[in-house]
């Protein structure tokens, strides 16, 4: 298994380019399943998330057309599916429990053939992740929803427009909920919706595919539904939780970082809290640039749904504030079991009590350098902060999670001056 070593304490300097977003990638490749039209996706971060979700995709029978090649970040899918045998499309236990975004192919399987099964994901390291709020939205939309040996199992002869009142802006629930829409008969109106960057990429690519959409980023979503789809093009957005760990990264160490390709109001309330933090913050029409004034400040932190502070970055802000001057209150609000790094960190020297969803963290002045075991994904890219700004070496362990969503994050981190390299 692949390790990290770190030798910290250098602070970094230079410009670094952000990456496709995972995070709307994955619904956008997913999306390729409501037309049988070829697809064609430009900007996809070449990560182990995505080559799942291309798993799962060929699983259900959509092909991988000739111009695809992830290493130059670009796929071509078409999804000319038979009905199968059973009339079910199956996305099974085994491709769905490594990958929890697998569940999104429920709305447009069900949407395009009237059936779907998919294996319910179960719980994951940060929280118990119920699919619940998707499961409201698709029957409010007139499917027959049965749980039976750990499938979810969906049936509908056409899909009704309809209104849907979101009990919480999920981000899934609102993405599954848009794709079934799409090829739902009628209007559909869609109220308490995410209104993440993620949510509005994939507005646009259906609206590439020709879909009558309006409302995206906004809390109501409406819908005209459509027979059928066309193909399209699209380039995903920029990766905000990338770009803004680069940032951390650049605040932490003390030194000056520009984060390439990324639209600065994806991620205005992280840069606020960097400023409050001491770092001056230049937002580019397509770039970022923070530069460190001495040691950051303490500054607390509230996780939100979009437009507040996303909890993909509540990890990265943690070690930053492991070394501000003054004590900070991070409260998690979205998921509940989201503090896994605290331990790691304190393994460097950091001081953070957890208090229910607060974690208190007392600013040192200085992180010392030890072996480290990444969790989960976020808490992987903290951990990686941690060592970048400890002194002597860290050993980060288990990065298989970084790598579900940093693209080649060594490789960049060592293009801004951290002595950095991966151990095979
Ligand atoms: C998306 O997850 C992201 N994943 C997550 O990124 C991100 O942390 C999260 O949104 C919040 O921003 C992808 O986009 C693939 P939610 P999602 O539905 O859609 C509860 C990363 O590190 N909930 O908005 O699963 C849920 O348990 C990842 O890249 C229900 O109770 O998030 C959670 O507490 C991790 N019932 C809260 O809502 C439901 O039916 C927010 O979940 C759905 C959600």
């Amino acid at each position: 298994m692949d390790k990290i070593r770190i030798r910290g304490g250098k602070a970094l300097r230079g410009k670094v380019e952000i990456s496709g977003s995972k995070n709307a990638a994955l619904p956008v490749l997913i999306a390729s399943l409501l037309t049988e039209k070829k697809c064609h996706f430009r900007r996809v971060p070449n990560l182990q998330d995505i080559r799942t979700t291309l798993k799962v995709l060929s699983h259900l029978g959509v092909s991988l057309g000739s111009e695809s090649s992830l290493n130059q970040n670009q796929v071509e899918l078409t999804a000319a599916i038979p009905a199968s045998s059973d009339g079910f499309h199956e996305a099974p236990y085994d491709l769905v429990r490594t990958m929890r975004a697998s569940v999104l192919v429920l709305g447009p399987l069900l949407a395009r053939f009237g059936r779907a099964k998919v294996s319910l994901p179960g719980g994951c390291a940060i929280g118990a992740r119920p699919i619940n709020y998707h499961l409201f939205g698709l029957e409010r939309l007139g499917a027959e929803i049965a749980l039976e040996g750990g499938y979810v199992i969906a049936r509908a002869k056409k899909l009704q427009g309809a209104k849907i009142v979101f009990e919480f802006p999920s981000v899934g629930a609102t993405e599954n909920v848009m794709m079934a829409a799409a090829l739902a008969r009628g209007e559909s109106i869609l109220e308490n919706c995410a209104r993440e960057p993620e949510i509005v990429d994939l507005a646009r690519a259906l609206r590439a595919m020709g879909l009558q959409i309006e409302g995206e980023g906004t809390e109501t979503i409406r819908i005209q539904g459509r027979d059928s789809l066309n193909g399209c093009t699209h380039e995903i957005i920029g990766d905000r939780i990338e770009a803004g760990t680069f940032l951390a990264a650049g605040l932490g160490s003390g030194g000056s970082v520009e984060v390439m390709g990324i639209a600065p109001e994806f991620l205005e309330a992280v840069l606020v809290k960097f400023e409050e933090a001491g770092a001056t913050v230049e937002r580019k029409p397509d770039s970022i640039v923070i530069t460190a004034n001495g040691r950051p400040k303490a500054t607390d932190i509230i996780t939100q749904p979009y437009p507040g502070f996303p909890t993909d970055m509540q990890a990265q802000f943690m070690t930053v504030m492991t070394i501000a001057e003054g004590t900070s209150v991070i409260t998690e609000n979205i998921f509940e079991n989201r503090f896994m790094h605290v331990p790691e960190l304190s393994r460097l020297g950091a001081e953070i009590t957890i208090r229910g969803n607060n974690a208190m963290v007392r600013g040192q002045a200085g992180l010392v350098g030890a072996p480290l075991m990444a969790t989960d994904l976020r808490a992987s890219a903290s951990l990686v902060l941690g060592g970048l700004f400890a002194r002597g070496e860290t050993i980060v362990n288990r990065i298989y999670h970084l790598d579900r969503g940093y693209e080649r994050m060594e490789e960049k981190l060592a293009g801004l001056g951290a002595d950095i390299e991966r151990i095979r």
